[in-house]
């Protein structure tokens, strides 16, 4: 594609090929889709889906426009790199079993996984029931020198460290487990095992990725504290697009109750935070401070219907420090690939940076619960 692509050619592109898949709506919200796994859909009614574009539209934003804001700065790093934009791709895979015509499996890593880089972040890849899946995120996050995230389905142990160990190897800046998907549709339809993962399942994997290890598809307090105190880097609040379980709430109404129960009610580091150590003592204090200081350092990102800038600022104002974007990256691959992506990633970067001004945030730490109307 040459130099005239911009991004409704890319959209036509995408939504000539991927006919079986998905419509490519105007609104991305899961209504359409319903139902449709295989396929771009949320889970039996689709109503986990729809509850994450619903979550994020009945937030509104104080407008600000009497401040010195004028030259909002979105930069952020994460797992120690430094990014463009608070924004990185969603690990979107599986083209086969997802009928996604018009894109290899490797074409879809490589065009989210370079496509990210070339705007300035992170893209993920993804794991899947057939084995070219994962290897086509090796193989982009290789490309990538690493500037990537594989994110590897929580198989049996042995299989999933093995995995994680590719990943390293791979040089990946960090690695995912998308632990919701511990009885995901897609998975069983190919006769693979996933299970869900206990605390001390999660210390063994931390131990043997000797760096930075997130989780994905964590949706309550509970979780979010469990995988802090296992020594998780991250987390992902995310229901994977809706696709793991019906009726689940919108990822933007669980991302509050999560960040409070990492950060605390004030949002303060170390003014709030009860430690996870029983008893009194020494030693029980100290377990409790490590703790503490594993729940305010943990970085949560979060996914779920984000279809703008004014969506990412939403996200960040009820708490993340940066979102992922699934499904429209996705589109954005098969219409134009790597560079699709890239363009459809800058478009939310100049949509965040226009929001930021206009709510009066002249960096991402101004942008707190404040801008939110009510
Ligand atoms: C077709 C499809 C395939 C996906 N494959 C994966 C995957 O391999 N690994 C994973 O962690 N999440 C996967 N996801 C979930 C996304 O990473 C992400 O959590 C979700 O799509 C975010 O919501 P959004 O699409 O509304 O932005 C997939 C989602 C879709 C729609």
């Amino acid at each position: 594609m040459g130099p005239m692509m911009d991004l409704q050619t890319v959209r036509k592109n995408a939504a000539d090929r991927l006919t079986r898949a998905c419509r490519v709506c105007r609104q991305c919200n899961g209504v359409a889709c319903a139902g449709q796994i295989p396929g771009f859909g949320g889970v039996g009614t689709g109503s986990s889906f729809i509850a994450n574009a619903e979550a994020l539209a009945k937030r509104k934003l104080n407008l600000r426009v009497l401040h010195d804001a004028g030259r909002p700065d979105m930069r952020t790093s994460l797992f120690g790199l430094d990014l463009s934009m608070p924004i990185l791709g969603a690990a979107v895979a599986g083209v086969r079993v997802n009928r996604m015509d018009g894109i290899t499996e490797l074409e879809l890593a490589e065009a989210m996984i370079g496509g990210s880089r070339l705007a300035g972040t992170i893209g993920m890849g993804g794991d899947g029931g057939d084995p070219e899946v994962f290897e086509a995120t090796i193989a982009a996050t290789a490309e990538a020198e690493g500037i990537a995230i594989p994110v590897i389905k929580p198989r049996e142990q042995d299989a999933l460290i093995e995995s994680v160990l590719r990943a390293r190897d791979a040089g990946a800046v960090a690695v995912a487990v998308d632990v919701d998907a511990a009885a995901l549709v897609n998975m069983a339809l190919l006769g693979q095992r996933v299970e869900p993962k206990t605390a001390e399942q999660i210390r063994e994997i931390v131990r043997a990725a000797d760096g930075p290890v997130i989780l994905k598809g964590i949706m309550t307090p509970e979780d979010a504290v469990i995988a802090a105190e296992a020594g998780a880097a991250g987390i992902v609040v995310s229901n994977h697009g809706g696709r793991a379980l019906d009726h689940t709430p919108g990822t933007a109404d669980a991302l509050p109750g999560i960040v409070r129960a990492l950060r605390g009610e004030s949002g303060e580091n170390g003014t709030c935070c009860r430690g996870g150590g029983q008893g009194s003592g020494q030693l029980a204090q100290a377990a409790g401070q490590a703790a503490g200081r594993a729940k305010s350092q943990i970085a949560v990102l979060v996914d779920g219907g984000v279809r703008s800038g004014v969506d990412v600022l939403k996200m960040l104002a009820l708490g993340a420090d940066a979102v992922l974007v699934g499904r429209p990256l996705a589109i954005a691959a098969v219409g134009g690939g790597a560079e699709g992506v890239r363009l459809q990633l800058e478009e939310y970067a100049k949509q965040l940076h226009v929001a930021m001004m206009l709510t009066g945030c002249a960096s991402l730490a101004d942008v707190t619960g404040k801008v939110l109307f009510g």
